[in-house]
């Protein structure tokens, strides 16, 4: 899968994970992947692919 956050290259999965374990945020997500938020310019793609991880646990609930 493409990186969608290219500075520290974590795919939409990987965001949907961190999303899954409890970061709220893009910059809690990078943080708790173990990057760090750099030019911002995955913010929209990150925050999409982690509202849609949430809503699928949610689904599976
Ligand atoms: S692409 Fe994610 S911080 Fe730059």
């Amino acid at each position: 899968m493409a990186p969608i956050c290219r500075c520290n290259r974590f795919t939409a999965e990987d965001f949907g994970d961190a999303a899954r374990r409890g970061a709220r945020t893009v910059e809690g997500a990078i943080k708790r992947l173990g990057g760090s938020p750099e030019c911002g310019r995955c913010m929209m793609k990150a925050r999409e692919a982690m509202d849609a991880a949430r809503q699928r646990a949610e689904e599976a609930e």
